[in-house]
């Protein structure tokens, strides 16, 4: 996995400085080597007398967070949680939730830039794709500033949809975006897409659509938040909008893994020779051809040609399914 690999002396300033950027991999048990000490880190990152290298580490064990537990407690515990800025969501399963005022301490105690501990309660359901968060303990607030990729996010976790586990993928499609380039980004919640772009490129213009009110008015917000200049937000269902522009865009951006196929035909209203497109979905390992045949199937039917770039696995959904993105290109 990814690792930063810092000369001894230098790495206690190193470890505040990645923790300050939320990159140390908690996950891993940090190794030292002779005169170096190796973090596990969740995204590239430049810092001043550490190298970038690829490393192997040990798993944390569970127990690392947790206190006073009897073992069999313990190994029900789930291996992994979102820290969304000062908040952490963590899934409580009914056999441990007789404990979950223990771990939510435990994990205040452990994480000291966090305020708040809150537990899941069902998935992320409806149009708005928002989850419901019960509060387990320490500041009682769902309202949080998040940072990834030299931007920040002020969202509420549970009336907006966000995920901190895609900002390698927001990477990789900013990193793909060219000097002077129009963009769409359909679906664009709190922002996270509009604005890792608008501060990491050169892209002329940046247009996100939302239709909930309340994702929209964060985002409105996150644009004086990162002082964005070259972003639009509106908020509207792209079915309705999409019709009324006159712009052909470079850039097509649909985050709404469930179901995006089914606005592929608004996407197509948008685009242009040469418009990339960057298409979401979920899909079983053992049907990742279905993604393909979905995207062959809308573009018979509205007469587009497109040539395919790249197929991405960009994370977990539930056993044996992956968040999948389609890149490809209008011809
Ligand atoms: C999976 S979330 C992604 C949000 C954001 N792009 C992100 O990555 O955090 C999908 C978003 O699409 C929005 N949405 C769903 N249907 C929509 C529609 N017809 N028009 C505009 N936005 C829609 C939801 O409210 C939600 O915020």
């Amino acid at each position: 996995m990814l690792s930063l690999k810092v000369p001894l002396k230098n790495a206690e300033s190193v470890k505040k400085q990645l923790m300050k950027k939320e990159l140390l991999d908690y996950g891993f048990k940090p190794k030292k080597e002779g005169a170096y000490l190796y973090f596990p880190i969740k995204n590239s990152v430049k810092i001043k007398s550490a190298e970038l290298v690829e490393e192997t580490f040990e798993k944390k064990e569970k127990q690392s967070y947790i206190a006073n537990l009897p073992r069999e407690i313990k190994e029900k515990l789930p291996s992994s949680f979102d820290i969304i800025g000062d908040i952490i969501i963590i899934d409580i399963t009914k056999d441990i939730e007789k404990y979950e005022k223990e771990i939510a301490a435990s994990l205040l105690e452990t994480h000291k830039s966090v305020k708040t501990i809150l537990k899941k309660s069902g998935i992320h359901e409806g149009e708005f794709r928002t989850q419901k968060l019960i509060y387990l303990a320490g500041e009682e607030k769902k309202e949080t500033i998040y940072k990834e990729n030299d931007i920040q996010l002020k969202l509420d976790v549970e009336k907006v949809y966000f995920s901190p586990r895609l900002s390698s993928e927001r990477k990789r499609i900013y990193q793909k975006v060219r000097k002077g380039e129009n963009i769409l980004v359909m679906f664009s919640g709190c922002g996270p897409y509009v604005f890792t772009i608008s501060k990491n490129t050169e892209a002329k213009h940046i247009l996100g659509i939302e239709k909930n009110p309340v994702a929209h008015e964060y985002a409105l917000g996150n644009i004086v938040l990162n002082k964005a200049k070259n972003v639009e937000l509106v908020n509207a269902d792209v079915r309705e909008y999409l019709p009324k522009l006159k712009e052909r865009y470079d850039r097509v951006i649909m985050p709404l893994p469930k179901e995006a196929e089914l606005f592929l035909m608004d996407a197509f209203k948008v685009v242009k020779k040469g418009t990339v497109v960057h298409l979401y979905g979920f899909e079983h390992e053992d049907e990742f051809y279905k993604a393909e045949e979905k995207l062959a199937s809308e573009a018979k039917k509205a007469g587009i040609k497109y040539r395919l770039l790249e197929f991405i696995k960009c994370g977990n959904y539930s056993p044996g399914k992956f968040r999948v993105c389609l890149d490809f290109k209008i011809l």
